[in-house]
């Protein structure tokens, strides 16, 4: 888990903007991840978290700075294109489609991300080597007796898993989460990193994003912590250096972390 210079970057930000009219979300983000980096983006509400994973995951041209995916610039290539070539982001398919089966949902997400999207349903349907795919996939992340359950009827950790689910489904380099644990008990938060870091493994990614706002897992889970305030890197550390300044950890995590910062 080192950042040096050694190893290998795979993405870069230097200097990105991104403003709305006038007011500014991103103000000169520069930062880099490299193989092996498990990166935790933390910051207040509004800090200019997602806005920043839209921004890495070429779904939103950044107004300043460049924006580089294993040394290619990917600013507002947008996702589809940018999961082709090894980055992708969970989509919340679920959501959008509680109708479909789980195998349907990981289905659409592989060939969504191919070049087959023109004919989606039938290629779903007639396709054994997606169905051979979602079957890997569905097994990973221990769904593999829910295959023909609609995603509705889910609890809502496994549809979290689903979630992530699709958008391993390509096997990515790197990815990105956006909150994966939100809206579970924090008893099973632990269980759903826990599967999705072993997925990670197994499926030779080389790096994740996440963006989370509990800091028990960002603690726990991260090699490096990028904060975020006010649309600015206000620290990018470690988590041990990160959680003993007293200053960081109030600035971005307010009271409740204060507490786990002082247990550190
Ligand atoms: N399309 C938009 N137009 C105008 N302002 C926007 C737009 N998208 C985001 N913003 C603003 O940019 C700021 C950063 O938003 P962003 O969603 O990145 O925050 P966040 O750190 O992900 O917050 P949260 O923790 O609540 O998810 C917010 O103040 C938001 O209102
Ligand atoms: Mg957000």
């Amino acid at each position: 888990m080192s950042t040096s210079a050694a190893t290998a970057t795979l993405i870069e930000t230097v200097g990105v903007g991104k403003s709305y009219g006038s007011f500014v979300a991103l103000d000169a983000v520069s930062l880099r991840v490299a193989e092996g980096e498990m990166v935790s983006i933390v910051g207040p509400n509004g800090a200019g978290k997602t806005t920043l994973v839209n921004v890495l995951t070429g779904l939103l041209k950044p107004t300043a700075g460049l924006v580089r995916f294993k040394g290619q610039d990917i600013a507002g290539i947008g996702p589809v294109k940018l999961a082709k070539r090894g980055m992708a982001r969970a989509f919340q398919l679920v959501h959008i489609f509680p109708a479909m089966t789980v195998a349907e949902t990981i289905a659409v997400a592989i060939v969504s991300q191919t070049d087959r999207s023109l004919d989606l349903f039938s290629s779903v349907r007639a396709d054994a080597g997606v169905r051979r795919k979602v079957a890997e996939v569905a097994e990973i992340f221990g769904l593999a007796a829910k295959l023909d359950t609609e995603s509705r009827l889910l609890s809502q950790g496994e549809k979290k898993l689903l979630d992530i689910a699709s958008a391993f489904a390509l096997v990515p380099e790197v990815i990105l989460l956006d909150e994966p644990t939100s809206g579970i008990s924090s008893g099973d938060k632990h269980g759903i990193m826990k599967t999705l870091i072993d997925a990670a493994k197994r499926a030779g990614v080389k790096a994740i994003i996440l963006v989370e706002h509990d800091m028990d897992l960002v603690a726990e889970y991260s090699s490096r912590i990028v904060a975020l305030q006010g649309g600015k890197v206000l620290a990018d550390r470690v988590p041990s250096e990160f959680f003993s300044d007293p200053e960081i950890v109030a600035a971005i995590v307010g009271k409740r972390v204060g507490k786990l910062a002082r247990e550190a």
